[in-house]
């Protein structure tokens, strides 16, 4: 090397001074730029080793024609080297992009629909198929005095029927409750109204339960009929109407001799298991909904106590009555096949998202 011209030993210099230039460029497009500053058709370099092999006498030529080769080479492989990190870089990135291929895929542009929750599409249904029937639809506070939650419907406050419907009270004020059921508006609607009544009266109720098909909040809804002439056999004729509308034509309705403090007689309500058809048995096995029975309890029911009419003012000797109340969220766990009332609850989209078919009325 020592016998090339003094012009070329600072040409070699360039040369070291570019391929730092070409390893620490910061992307693609500098990368060329320098590429071309030394080696492009009028790149620095190469029009230094041009020049210098013309004006060299014939015995350097040799010489510098290599010189000039091997800087073009180091600059080449500079060159490449820059370009294939950056082709890994790029590829790494690729590599690293989390994307769940399993997703489903996603409509540009187009947003889901809402839909009703089941416990409003299942209360809506029996709004619909009372109102048939001509009864009204009424509601009640929530938050309730201890008169109408219990006093007014002969709970008074020693009363056992008390400890079933156990609930959450407001510190401070004894007399304030969460309402435990819907009948307090039987009482309310009485008060408002002279006979005759025919009324259903759904909303949210408070207990302190807690398990698979006992919530602390939940819904109920209520069925007042008070006018002359009403016997059980017109409480037990709605409940089988509104039990073949709501769960079938081949549902049946079973009254089974219970206790409520405002009603005498008292009933439970037992409907058709729909999963057996009251069979009590399913392929061959005991019916898992109504654990091989055939029945279903929804509610309690019975013809309105004269103690309750008395704290209205109707009069008991010309007037009777029948009232029941239902689980709306039992009905709806029994009607589209639910095992756990928290389902109801947990707002999980995926649980929801099965209800649109159902359609909104
Ligand atoms: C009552 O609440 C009475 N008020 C019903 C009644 C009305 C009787 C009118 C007579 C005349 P009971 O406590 O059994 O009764 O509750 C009625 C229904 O509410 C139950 O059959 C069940 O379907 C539902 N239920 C009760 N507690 C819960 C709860 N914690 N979670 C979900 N549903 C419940």
């Amino acid at each position: 090397m020592s016998s090339l011209p003094g012009s070329l030993q600072a040409a070699l210099e360039q040369v070291e001074h570019g391929e730092r230039e070409l390893l620490a460029a910061p992307n693609e497009i500098r990368l060329r730029e320098v590429y071309a500053a030394y080696l492009g058709p009028n790149g620095s370099i190469k029009n230094v080793f041009q020049e210098a092999l013309k004006a060299a006498p014939k015995e350097q030529k040799k010489d510098i024609g290599k010189a000039g080769n091997d800087a073009r080479a180091r600059l080449d492989a500079a060159f490449e080297r820059r370009l294939r990190a950056f082709a890994e870089e790029e590829r790494a990135k690729e590599l690293a992009r989390a994307v769940d291929v399993t997703l489903p895929g996603r409509a540009a542009g187009v947003r889901r629909l809402g839909h009703l929750h089941p416990i409003t599409l299942t209360r809506r249904e029996i709004e619909r198929i009372f109102a048939a029937l001509g009864f009204t639809v009424e509601s009640g506070p929530e938050v309730e005095t201890d008169f109408y939650n219990f006093e007014a419907l002969a709970m008074p406050k020693d009363h056992p029927a008390r400890d079933m419907q156990d609930t959450f009270y407001v510190a401070g004020l004894e007399d304030v409750v969460l309402r435990t059921h819907t009948s307090p508006v039987q009482i309310r609607t009485m008060l408002a109204q002279p006979p005759p009544v025919r009324a259903i009266m759904p909303g949210a109720v408070y207990r302190k339960d807690d398990d698979p098909t006992h919530s602390p909040m939940f819904h109920q809804v209520e069925g007042l009929l008070v006018d002359e002439h009403v016997t059980l056999a017109d409480l037990k004729g709605v409940l089988l109407h509104f039990a073949r509308a709501f769960f079938g034509p081949a549902a049946n309705v079973r009254l089974r001799p219970s206790f409520f403090p405002f009603t005498e007689p008292s009933a439970e309500v037992d409907i058709s298991c729909v999963f057996c058809s009251g069979d009590g048995q399913r392929d061959g096995k005991p019916c898992r909904l109504c654990k091989g029975t055939g029945w279903m309890e929804v509610g309690g029911s019975g013809m309105v106590d004269p103690e309750v009419f008395a704290h209205v003012g109707y009069d008991a000797e010309r007037y009777t009555g029948f009232a029941f109340g239902f689980g709306i969220d039992r009905m709806a766990m029994l009607k589209y096949g639910v095992n756990d009332i928290k389902l109801l609850y947990d707002g999980d989209a995926r649980f929801l998202a099965q209800f649109p078919a159902l359609g909104a009325r």
